[in-house]
């Protein structure tokens, strides 16, 4: 088993991008946006060192051999319901990708992740699968993922998220040490709800702007 490691994707762009949408007057819209564009920067490091095969093509002037990424080969499984915000910027620059979903909620009292919904594409064993999540808090949640995820067998995992807790990312790889994990920041840890600090509150609610 390869030794997964943390990515901390810290591009000026990206930090500046993540300031905004922390804070708590920024509108649903303009943290929607935010949040799309930051999924597309992440996905150039998240795809960096993707497998690509040779395709004859035809220049004006002679034929070549050049790279291509077989898009369809990739699958973002979006842990609904915050995950959705990630997925349109992965879309954008992999269009060809295949979606999964897994419909998981937190149970308010104990924080355990409960599973209501499961749906990969077929032959999940020539994938690889790229988990998206916004935030990694316990990472109850990201582990139940993972667990499920990996009974289909996909060739490889990552999860992104956009905000990490250090016990969430210490959850993460102590259940599934495989697993490479690409973040936005790495936060101070958790208050007694679970929720990131200093954060940006809960993302579902702020994309979605149910609250
Ligand atoms: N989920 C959220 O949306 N926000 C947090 O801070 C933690 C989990």
């Amino acid at each position: 088993m390869t030794d997964a490691q943390v990515h901390l994707i810290d591009h000026p762009l990206i930090q500046h991008k993540l300031t905004l949408m922390r804070q708590k007057e920024r509108s649903t819209n303009s943290f929607r946006r935010l949040l799309g564009e930051i999924s597309m920067l992440m996905a150039y490091e998240v795809t960096r060192d993707m497998p690509t095969q040779l395709m004859e093509i035809e220049t004006p002037l002679e034929k070549m051999q050049s790279p291509v990424i077989d898009g369809k080969k990739i699958v973002f499984v979006s842990i609904l319901r915050a995950g959705g915000g990630f997925l349109d910027g992965m879309l954008n620059v992999v269009p060809g990708a295949r979606i999964g979903h897994i419909g998981l909620y937190r149970d308010p009292k104990t924080l355990v992740a409960v599973e209501y919904y499961f749906k990969m594409p077929h032959n999940m064993q020539d994938r690889d699968a790229i988990v998206l999540d916004p935030m990694l808090a316990t990472g109850n949640s990201a582990v139940a993922a993972v667990d499920r995820l990996k009974e289909t067998n996909p060739k490889s995992i990552r999860f992104v998220c956009l905000l990490a807790a250090p016990e969430g990312l210490k959850n993460l790889r102590e259940a599934h040490p495989d697993v490479d994990i690409f973040t936005a920041a790495i936060d101070r840890g958790l208050n007694d709800h679970g929720y990131i600090l200093p954060g940006l509150g809960d993302a579902g609610d702020r994309l979605f702007g149910t609250k």
